[in-house]
């Protein structure tokens, strides 16, 4: 092995990954900070500091990749489709950005003439998992390092380390969570987290803050299933999620505080702040049931579950998601239209209104006003033909069912009206 492409965050970790990787397997190390819109925390530090950061660390190479756009299109907007919450809860943030990177990792391997990539991430979490069987679906050549997974340094031997050789990083004593972030949310773990019973402290929060003291209201415009306005402005999804998140995160909207279950097995208490995944997701399923036909919506909610275990499990690039995938595309194609979503401080978000050009709902139908034009005469046959089966099951019972003895009517001498047919009357009669 000569060159290792490196999965690098600008944090701790993987700065001392840097280090580790030359000292370790003395290979030179590539490495690739990924934008998937971490950025627009204001606290975030600049590109060009983390990129130094990485040479300071020893890196040949430091690449900065914006995917910002890439990630909304590509992975956001088919989440949306999926409507996808894994464990009908988390909208997958963290899972949906590690296929972007590895794309990055696996391009920039090809790019510099590397025979291995290499991640951060400890033999605890769902990451690696995502970072490896990503890997080794687009690149199934190239070696992946897990340098952490193997090292077995505390942090305080990494702060050590990072100041043994000299890499300009500022650590707190005590790091008090785990945070990950992108467009599509952040995930907070570990600390004070990790009692399931124990309120998250505020402090947490920075997306869902509430600075609103009124409801607001916006109008989610949908083509296709992808969202692609806000209030009847067109704009590019990276920039809708981020704008429509903020709106909602400024009432409290987007919080999720929950246990789940990773694929190593272990069961986590997790923090999430996803005021505009959330939102879209609500909004886009919201317009689905308005452009859905029934049997496509119904078997559309069986298989959403799937897709999104499959993209919390690594499968991003596997068969089974990919056909999954082509389902959703499919269904999609009607799903065009408006929704009005309301959020109201502390954190309340509906889907107030909806409608569509494509819309399957008909007022002429459903409405019990003079203008109607169902056809109720259609209806007693309908019901009866659907029931027959029911019906005939109950007449060869006498319809006894356990537990209606009382509602049998009192016994009479001689055979019931209707000859044999233990029914009586025409109901259940095959004729
Ligand atoms: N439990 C979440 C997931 O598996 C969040 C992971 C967050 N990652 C992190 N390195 N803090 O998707």
């Amino acid at each position: 092995m000569r060159r290792v492409v490196l999965a690098y965050s600008g944090g701790l970790d993987t700065s001392v990954a840097v280090r580790w990787l030359m000292e370790n397997h003395g290979v030179e190390v590539v490495a690739v900070a990924v934008d998937v819109g971490q950025s627009a925390d204001a606290s975030a530090e600049s590109w060009e500091a983390i990129r130094n950061r990485a040479l300071a660390a020893g890196a040949v190479e430091a690449l900065v990749v914006d995917a910002r756009r890439e990630m909304a299109e590509e992975y956001c907007v088919p989440a949306i489709w999926a409507n996808a919450r894994y464990e009908g809860k988390y909208p997958l943030v963290s899972a949906l950005s590690r296929p972007v990177i590895v794309r990055h990792l696996v391009a920039a391997a090809r790019a510099h003439g590397a025979d291995a990539v290499a991640h951060g991430c400890t033999g605890k979490g769902n990451d690696q998992v995502r970072f490896e069987v990503g890997t080794r679906a687009l690149a199934p050549d190239l070696e992946v390092l897990a340098p952490a997974r193997v090292w077995g340094l505390t942090r305080e031997a990494s702060v050590e380390y990072a100041a043994k050789w000299e890499i300009p990083i500022e650590v707190t004593k005590d790091k008090l969570y785990s945070i990950d972030e992108n467009l599509w949310g952040k995930s907070i773990e570990c600390g004070v987290i990790e009692d399931p019973w124990a309120d998250p402290p505020e402090d947490i929060y920075t997306m869902t803050m509430i600075t609103a003291s009124d409801p607001v209201e916006v109008v989610v415009g949908f083509d296709g299933g992808a969202p692609v306005s806000l209030d009847g402005e067109a704009l590019p999804a990276d920039e809708l999620i981020t704008r429509i998140g903020r709106l909602a995160g400024s009432t409290g909207f987007g919080r999720l505080n929950m246990v789940e279950n990773r694929r190593v097995g272990i069961k986590s208490r997790e923090i999430y702040e996803c005021p505009g995944a959330l939102a879209l997701v609500m909004a886009h399923a919201d317009l689905e049931d308005l452009t859905l036909e029934r049997d496509l919506h119904h078997e559309k909610a069986r298989l959403e579950p799937r897709w999104s275990e499959l993209v919390y499990d690594g499968m991003w690039f596997s068969p089974l998601k990919q056909a999954l995938d082509a389902f959703m595309r499919e269904s999609q194609k009607h799903v065009t239209g408006e929704v009005r979503l309301r959020f109201a401080p502390p954190g309340v978000g509906t889907a107030a209104g909806r409608r569509s050009p494509v819309a399957l709902y008909d007022r002429s139908l459903a409405t019990y006003d003079a203008d109607d034009s169902f056809r109720h005469d259609h209806a007693e046959g309908f019901v009866r033909l659907w029931g027959l089966g029911v019906a005939t099951w109950a007449a060869r019972q006498g319809g006894r069912q356990p537990g209606t003895e009382a509602l049998q009517p009192a016994m009479t001498p001689g055979p019931p009206e209707g000859g044999s047919n233990p029914a009586g009357g025409q109901v259940g009669s095959p004729r």
